[in-house]
């Protein structure tokens, strides 16, 4: 099948009527926090309550970016004249005047703050309340059994190329040789591979069998050099644009197919949200889960560097890819085999901003 790189990204491109990750719990506080999201400029910040808000990042006054205001006990003010906004976006002072015209206030939308996450609505406020969030990921709040750390990184490259990078994992044995895709390269292509379309995206499991483990695992479960390993790879698309990971590995012999639900051994969760900025440019939201030594720190910070150097791997071909396809969009796209598992992300991605257009 023969594709082009314009039709590609026009087609697929977004829908405002769906929550997107906008950031990490943590990283939203009593401050302006600025992002863009699917072109739009947004301002996060935290009340005097401790609850997360998200407004335009433009005051009603001047269009001065109220991102270089400050937060005080009524809300955000902005750092121009001192005219303040409460987190609905709502006009609740201008200094040295009484009457605050109606039509002072400026954009709010839509927050969910679940398992360390703030979810935000870009489309019509009044559709966010009957749109429950699709993505669930309980594993963020057990830091007993899988702890970990979180990180985001800008990427240069659309939204949609992140996750495509996420549905093929034959990439790995030749981008991160050095990390998860270093051993037996053709025994990581060859993965026996299940994929199933879901109600809110695809699913995918593949195994290698009898495999030697990759250098991020020996490293993090200390398997033996000369170790063979049964080697798993669950991961799961929910549209817009989340991916759900649980890989890992028990040594051959320990019957890996019919229970990975055993100690010992690797066992890593992944979260990857991606938020959309702009055409060309995208949030990445990365948490690896250590579910193989909960009570090692060290081990939790360990996986963290080695899957942050894994990600900035993909990263730099990520951005090469996208370079290329701006421009050339109209150069050609030949789907592999090892396509599939995109392909269906792709069709649910397609379906379900049709259906939500329809909701506008
Ligand atoms: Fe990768």
């Amino acid at each position: 099948m023969i594709m082009h790189a314009a039709d590609d990204q026009a087609q697929t491109r977004w829908t405002t009527e769906a929550w997107y990750q906008a950031a990490w719990a943590h990283e939203v506080k009593a401050e302006p926090l600025a992002r863009t999201f699917l072109n739009h400029d947004v301002v996060l910040f935290r009340d005097a309550d401790g609850v997360a808000h998200a407004l335009e990042d433009r005051c009603c006054h001047r269009a001065t970016p109220l991102r270089l205001g400050a937060v005080t006990d009524l809300g955000l003010q902005c750092g121009y004249h001192g005219v303040t906004f409460d987190g609905a976006g709502k006009c609740v002072l201008i200094p040295g005047q009484e009457a605050i015209p109606g039509q002072a206030g400026v954009r709010s939308y839509p927050v969910i703050e679940k398992q360390e996450i703030i979810w935000i609505w870009m489309g019509a406020p009044d559709h966010a309340e009957g749109s429950k969030l699709l993505v669930d990921f309980p594993w963020n709040d057990d830091h007993a059994h899988w702890p970990h750390l979180h990180d985001m990184f800008e990427v240069g490259c659309s939204y949609q190329l992140l996750i495509d990078n996420l549905m093929d994992l034959t990439h790995i044995p030749f981008i991160h040789r050095l990390t998860i895709g270093g051993g037996n390269q053709m025994g990581q292509v060859d993965a026996r591979m299940e994929v199933t379309p879901t109600d809110t995206g695809v699913h995918y499991i593949r195994w290698m069998e009898n495999i030697a483990p990759p250098p991020t695992y020996i490293k993090g479960a200390g398997f033996a050099a000369d170790a063979m390993v049964d080697r798993w790879q669950e991961f799961e698309f929910v549209v817009p644009s989340t991916v759900l990971q649980w890989t890992g590995a028990l040594e051959v012999g320990r019957g890996a197919v019919e229970n990975r639900h055993q100690p010992g051994g690797f066992s890593l969760r992944l979260f990857h949200g991606v938020t959309p900025k702009t055409d060309t440019s995208c949030y990445y939201f990365w948490t690896p889960l250590n579910g193989y030594k909960p009570d090692d720190d060290d081990a939790t910070k360990q996986l963290f560097d080695e899957i942050g150097f894994t990600f900035q791997e993909d990263v730099a071909f990520l951005e090469a890819q996208q370079s290329v396809m701006s421009a050339q969009p109209e150069g050609p796209l030949v789907a592999i085999k090892h396509d599939k598992a995109r392909l269906q992300a792709e069709h649910a991605l397609r379906r379900f901003i049709t259906e939500r257009s329809g909701s506008r």
